[in-house]
């Protein structure tokens, strides 16, 4: 069958059969390889990836739904602004992400990011919630976070000021 849907911001139609996993099509099919496969079962979370805003692992995500769906992987995200800011959060708290749950995570906050403007420490537990970071401590990763925050809120201070 042929589906179209918005990929990284671009128009894109692909031929595939009905229920090939998106996970698939986008590391096979289409070369996006920065979304990770884990126990494709829903579990791990290094596969996630946002449709319509929403944080969804696409190791669970038939072809056949994606028909006119917003689609951002972690190659698109990266080149956003919210993207900086994740990374420099990262860089300043010295945590580094071995790649197999980075995507998840990065995608995690971002959608956090887009939720609140100041989450409490329950709700970025439950941000990362869905991701299994085997290398990190959960402690470090909600540290991250809190960082992300900051330096969201200093930005949007200096453009008032
Ligand atoms: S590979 Fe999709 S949740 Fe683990
Ligand atoms: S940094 Fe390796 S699994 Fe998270």
């Amino acid at each position: 069958m042929k589906i179209t849907f918005t990929l990284n911001g671009k128009k894109t139609t692909i031929e595939t059969s009905p229920e090939k996993k998106l996970i698939d099509i986008l590391r096979l099919d289409l070369g996006l390889c920065g979304t990770k496969k884990g126990c494709e079962q829903g579990e791990c979370g290094s596969c996630l990836v946002l449709i319509n805003n929403n944080l969804i692992n696409s190791c669970l995500v038939p072809a056949f739904r994606l028909g006119g769906k917003d689609i951002m992987t972690i190659e698109g995200f990266s080149q956003t602004k919210e993207y900086s800011m994740i990374e420099e959060a990262f860089l300043k708290k010295g945590v580094t992400l071995c790649g197999f749950c980075a995507p998840g995570v990065v995608l995690s906050i971002a959608n956090l990011l887009s939720n609140t403007s100041t989450p409490s420490t329950g709700e970025i537990r439950d941000a990362l919630s869905g991701q299994l970071c085997r290398c990190n401590g959960f402690l470090s990763l909600i540290q991250v976070v809190v960082e992300v925050f900051r330096i969201k809120n200093r930005k949007k201070n200096a453009k008032r000021s």
